[in-house]
């Protein structure tokens, strides 16, 4: 039995640019998916939040599912639309999209056995912080172990990209990547992609992150509201987060905080501009930026969760909690993908 976990993360700034090629900057959270995995000769997974979209099915099942969904993602990608893909892995209460991963795991993996596969999680589902990129990455790290397989982390976050790729269409790829190495990432897309650790001067502190809700829409139909913008107005505020993205590293390093705070807000009012924020969402922004400080979306948005920054913690936590949402303590920066136990 091999049980592997992986943080969630969140974009502190880039998300949605860093699709059409800008940087981001993206720190792992210290909310965890772990994942125990055991060789078996069928599939079969469990869910202990959810114990009905548990499933059973033979390994040649999920291997097939997992070709399946290969394929129409092919054939959307050419058409630059994904809407066939999402249908087919949400299909059945998700549990095309549990088959498929457990499918391209074992493929990818070279295994010809089944596996059984459980999962518990404190990240939230959709909420921007990658739950389902934790959930890809824990996922092979546990088979892998338990096969007895020697991956290095670059070879799991390739295959748990793949696997991103059939819920998401076109990820970026950064998700999976600070779920997979943690700590702090400068990421850009690329052939290869950059992925660099940055050293952090200081602890990333006085940050809160605030659930609004689950949002309606996933990360890939978001991607693809954004995708079919006015490619004019879209690559308008493309580039200035990309801008910006650069800034923050200098920002971050000599703790400049009111430009900090001004960079924040200002690449939420272009993401909004983009489409991804909600009503509520809104409201906590200019709430949080009416007593000094910063709060932007996160993630693919539509919902979901919200990164604030304030000099006093404390009046942070008191603005949001007056507007009814409790901030969560969470670190950032953790360590990446990890297995915990292999017996
Ligand atoms: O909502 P999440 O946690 O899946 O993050 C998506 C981030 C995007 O930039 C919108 C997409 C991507 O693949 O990078």
């Amino acid at each position: 039995m091999a049980t592997a976990s992986a943080p969630a993360k969140v974009h502190l700034i880039g998300e949605h640019a860093v699709v059409y090629g800008e940087p981001a900057i993206i720190a792992s959270v210290g909310l965890r998916t772990t994942v125990v995995a055991e060789k078996a000769g069928d599939v079969k997974f469990a869910d202990s939040k959810w114990p009905d979209k548990g499933f059973a099915c033979s390994a040649n099942d999920a291997i097939g599912i997992a070709k399946k969904a290969s394929g129409l993602w092919n054939e959307c990608n050419e058409r630059r639309d994904f809407t066939p893909l999402f249908n087919f892995v949400k299909a059945d209460s998700s549990r095309n999209y549990r088959k498929a991963l457990v499918g391209i795991a074992l493929s990818r993996l070279g295994i010809t056995g089944g596996v059984h596969l459980s999962a518990v999680s404190d990240i939230p589902m959709g909420a921007g912080i990658g739950s389902s990129a934790a959930f890809a990455v824990a996922i092979v790290k546990a088979i892998a172990a338990e096969y007895g397989k020697h991956v290095t982390d670059e070879q799991v976050n390739g295959i748990a990209y793949e696997m991103e790729k059939i819920i998401h269409g076109t990820p970026s790829g950064g998700d999976n990547s600070a779920c997979c190495f943690g700590g702090l990432l400068w990421f850009q897309r690329g052939s290869p992609n950059i992925i660099r650790p940055l050293q952090q001067a200081h602890k990333l502190e006085n940050f809160a992150l605030v659930y609004t809700g689950k949002p309606e829409k996933s990360t890939g139909e978001l991607v693809q509201l954004v995708r079919n913008l006015d490619e004019g107005f879209r690559n308008e505020r493309v580039r200035k987060i990309g801008q910006m993205t650069h800034e923050m590293i200098g920002v971050l390093k000599s703790k400049d905080y009111s430009r900090l705070k001004e960079i924040i807000n200002d690449t939420h009012k272009n993401l909004a501009e983009l489409g991804v924020s909600t009503e509520e969402m809104e409201r906590i922004a200019s709430e949080v930026k009416a007593i000094g400080g910063a709060a932007k979306l996160c993630g693919a948005g539509g919902g979901g969760m919200m990164l604030c920054w304030h000099e006093d913690v404390a009046k942070l936590k008191e603005t949001v909690a007056s507007l009814g949402y409790a901030p969560m303590k969470a670190d950032l920066a953790v360590e990446g993908v990890r297995l915990e136990k292999h017996f």
